[in-house]
């Protein structure tokens, strides 16, 4: 009779019989797996656990202090917080291409973990927050290959580590029930599926610091009133993307002239195939609303009513 509980000690067990008095190195994303496994890490062996959170300046509001506030504040893990946004950025300067956006962050954001890694020393072991689905995926010819999914944490090139993967036999939900039985808080675990590449395929096209905010905060706005009307569990994703058009409006006595904010949401069971979300009407007017109020240069949203197939949960 299989119980959290026990595979929690279990794992505890196991980790502590394979690290030793070795150390292990664990490169966060700020998503649930990698913090899941960062908590159960800690629990486990403790000080001997160093993280990497490499912050490339593309994650959602408030979302590196909340990560950090959390797993270092509350958890007291010790993590390397590396503030690799100008780099990113600039690296991102005047590249429009979906694809080309992706294989320079991806590229990068090893480059920027290899060299954080390099500088410490003794690192044994390398953590991953793998989960039942990712070893079915990878091991199939099945897996997606629309976009090239760049997951965060590759392995540094040179440098030999041995795994630990201890979710490798949780799905997705096992996961969450683990970090909420590790005492996490529910921010944390009940956190929406969040690509590796972040809002860098949400400002499509060229990416700009404007840009990234007109994102950033109309997200913010759309989590708040989903999480207000509670939908937030019943929808599998929900965000804004900045199509990059402009359109005309009149606000007050004026025309103005700016940014269309696209709203993405959508139910799913494990991202492969997806349905726009029933927003109810009125919730969606309060988002519109507010994020023409609050958010400067968008006089104009737009609601994506599109399944996948044909379309993708992301816009790029
Ligand atoms: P699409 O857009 O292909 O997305 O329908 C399916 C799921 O994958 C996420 N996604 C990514 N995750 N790196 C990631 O780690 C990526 O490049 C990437 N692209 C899409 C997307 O958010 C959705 O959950």
């Amino acid at each position: 009779n299989w119980s959290m509980d026990d595979f929690i000690d279990m794992q505890i067990d196991k980790i502590r019989e394979k690290v030793g008095d070795k150390k292990v190195l664990l490169g966060l994303s700020g998503g649930v797996d990698s913090s899941v496994v960062g908590v159960l890490l800690h629990k486990a062996i403790g000080s001997q656990l160093t993280s990497i959170f490499v912050d490339h300046g593309l994650l959602r509001k408030g979302e590196a202090d909340q990560v950090m506030a959390s797993l270092e504040g509350k958890f007291g893990l010790n993590i390397i917080k590396v503030d690799a946004k100008d780099r990113f950025l600039s690296k991102l300067a005047g590249v429009s291409d979906p694809e080309k956006k992706r294989k320079i962050i991806g590229n990068e954001f090893i480059q920027v973990f290899d060299a954080e890694a390099t500088k410490l020393n003794g690192m044994e072991f390398l953590a991953q927050g793998t989960l039942y689905t990712d070893v079915i995926e990878s091991g199939t010819s099945t897996a997606q290959t629309i976009k090239s999914h760049h997951n965060v944490g590759g392995l540094p090139e040179d440098m030999q580590f041995k795994l630990i993967e201890p979710l490798r036999t949780l799905f997705k939900d096992e996961a969450r029930e683990l970090g909420e039985k590790l005492g996490m808080p529910s921010e944390l675990v009940w956190r929406q599926p969040f690509p590796g590449p972040g809002l860098g395929i949400r400002v499509i096209g060229e990416i700009t610091e404007d840009k990234l905010e007109i994102v950033r905060d109309s997200d913010f706005i759309l989590r708040d009133e989903i999480k207000k009307a509670g939908l937030d569990r019943e929808i599998w994703q929900y965000f804004t993307v900045l199509p990059g058009i402009k359109s005309v409006g009149v606000m007050g006595d004026g025309r103005t002239y700016d940014y269309t904010v696209g709203i993405r949401a959508v139910t799913s069971i494990d991202g492969m195939t997806a349905d726009f979300a029933r927003i109810p009407w009125d919730v969606l007017q309060k988002i519109s609303v507010r994020i023409v109020n609050e958010v400067d240069h968008v006089n104009r949203i737009v609601y994506d009513v599109t399944s996948k197939p044909p379309s993708t949960i992301e816009w790029e």
